[in-house]
Formats: C-alpha cells, structure tokens, sequence
C-alpha cells in the first residue's frame, strides 16, 4: 500500500469513527467502539483501548485484545508517564522503556495518547504492537485524532 493510499485509508477510518460516535454521548460506549474499530481496522496490533484516571490511578477501561493489568501507577510505565506529562509517546520497543508494564509478552511497540479534559487527566489511548516501530507519524496522528473525536462525542 503506497502512502497515499494509507493516508486516505486513515481519513476514511476518521470518517467512520465520527459516524460510529455520532448523537452518542456515552462515555464508555464510545471508548468501546472506538477500540474495536481500531483493532479492528490496523493492522498488526495486539492491544488497543483505554485506561481512565480514578483515586489517582489508571484503571482499566473498555478495550480489544488479551485481559490485561488492572491499575497503573501514573509516572510509571507508557501509560502512566503519558499521563502525567500530558503527551503523546510513541515507543518504538518497549523492552528499553524504564519501567515500562508487560501486560502482554507479545507487545514490543507501543504509543499511548493521553485524553485530556479542561486541562486534567481524564485517561489515556493505548495501542500495542507484536511488531518492533510499528508506528509511524501518520498513524501516531491518526491515533490523536481519534482521542480528538472521542472528546468531542462524549464531553
Ligand atoms: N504497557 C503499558 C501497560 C498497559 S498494556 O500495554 C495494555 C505500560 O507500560 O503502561
């Protein structure tokens, strides 16, 4: 697949997740669909879904994939350090991320978009990969982009 053709792929993906979402407000319906029409529609992931910040901790929301750990600790792990500093990360081998949590052996890339709501944590996009820097910027974007959709249904 030339990258024209991913990228239209991805906006027509981003079309569909507006659709998926629209007139629904529902906040764990919305993580729900969206995970799967992630997981659903990349290829070579193993994990995709969402963790929701309560009692100062990351808790396991709806998602796709393998049953994975319950609560993170916010600064530790991807997850937990996208968290607390508000930014995107893209890992492109987690073996070599400090601290880094294996839920699944199988995962060795991984990009983690934080969700943030008037300024705080409200919780985090997680999506892993059996394959080594599986993640380019195009899907990287992608991914925010969906966080963005995501906010906009449901708040
Ligand atoms: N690997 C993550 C933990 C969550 S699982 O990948 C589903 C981390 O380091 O935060």
């Amino acid at each position: 697949m030339n990258t024209l053709t991913r990228t239209s792929d991805l906006n027509l993906l981003l079309k569909q997740a507006e659709a998926l979402l629209e007139n629904e407000h529902d906040e764990i319906a919305n993580m729900a669909n969206l995970s799967s029409l992630i997981f659903n529609s990349i290829e070579n992931l193993n994990w995709a879904g969402f963790y929701i910040y309560k009692d100062r901790e990351l808790v396991l929301g709806p998602f796709q994939g393998l049953p994975a750990c319950v609560r993170l600790q916010l600064h530790k792990g991807v997850c937990g350090t996208a968290a607390a500093e508000h930014r995107t990360l893209n890992v492109p081998n987690v073996h070599v991320f400090e601290g880094h949590v294996a839920c699944d052996s199988a995962s060795n890339s991984e990009v983690v978009v934080p969700v943030i709501i008037n300024d705080e944590i409200y919780g985090v996009l997680d999506i892993d990969s059996p394959d080594y820097g599986r993640f380019d910027e195009d899907l990287v974007s992608f991914f925010e982009q969906i966080v963005e959709i995501y906010k906009k249904a449901s708040f």
